[in-house]
């Protein structure tokens, strides 16, 4: 037995002021580790491709000067105590694979953060009584996730939408939604946020999404102390602290995290 939302589920008055769009291109979350892309001028990492077969930049999304995931009204219905699980096929639709990362401010790759999805299915309808459609799960050790589901149905006064809950250990929850483009909901739901939305690929009979979050979260693992900033672009020479030791820089290279200079010797040596 399911919901039936005959209304919508949230209303205007909870909608964000919209801002500028700060649009969240995924980038690959295994290249990062490639020992290769230390190298300067190393082939790019794979970049997507978006809905009109252009290239993706393969720069880094995430800065520090990025905004956190705004957040939205939660709606009517959530439901604690969902399953834990990375796939939610619980009925007939478009296959969607959603992939994405957990950032804190300073683009410092949150591990274990609790995802929790709740979507309507492929008519429209949220699952009240069950959980369908429902779970949750945490994000790897380099910040990465993915879902497998379905595109979510539309229902009267919404476009289409994901609901979804983020929570870093021991950090407040933002609860909030994530969108398609191209949506003609887009325009006329007043809770709508550009800065929410997915970017959304059409593969085969499927789609694949991605979304990066960026969660209010400052420093985390793996910034301790000193002068050392991921995001950063290091030359030759250069010379930085982490962790009240002084290290100087081997090889140029935009720093990231997992590449701190106590763990890369071939980029950094102790001086
Ligand atoms: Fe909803």
């Amino acid at each position: 037995m399911t919901g039936n939302p005959e209304s919508p589920d949230e209303r205007p008055g909870d909608a964000e002021p919209r801002r500028g769009i700060t649009r969240k291109h995924l980038l690959n979350t295994a290249a990062v580790a490639v020992p290769a892309s230390f190298l300067v001028g190393a082939a790019p990492a794979q970049a997507d491709s978006d809905q009109s077969g252009k290239r993706l930049s393969p720069t880094p999304s995430c800065d520090d000067g990025d905004d956190p995931t705004p957040p939205q009204t939660e709606g009517p219905y959530f439901k604690p105590n969902s399953p834990e699980r990375t796939t939610m096929l619980d009925g007939p639709g478009t296959r969607l694979v959603l992939t994405g990362i957990a950032f804190g401010l300073d683009c410092q790759r949150l591990p274990d953060v609790l995802l929790d999805f709740w979507m309507a299915d492929t008519y429209g309808q949220y699952d009240n009584v069950t959980y369908r459609f429902r779970g949750h799960q945490y994000t790897a050790g380099d910040g990465s996730f993915t879902l497998t589901t379905i595109v979510p149905g539309l229902y009267p006064g919404r476009t289409r939408h994901i609901h979804v809950k983020a929570q870093a250990p021991g950090k407040p929850v933002l609860t909030t939604q994530l969108y398609f483009p191209g949506e003609p909901g887009n325009n006329t739901d007043p809770i709508f946020d550009a800065r929410l939305l997915m970017d959304v690929r059409t593969v085969g009979s499927g789609k694949e999404a991605s979304f990066e979050f960026v969660l209010n979260v400052d420093g985390g693992p793996g910034e301790p102390g000193g002068t050392w900033r991921s995001g950063t672009s290091y030359k030759a020479g250069d010379k930085v602290t982490y962790n009240g030791t002084q290290y100087q820089c081997q090889i140029a290279h935009t720093a990231q995290p997992g590449w701190e200079p106590p763990s890369t010797p071939a980029l950094w040596r102790r001086v």
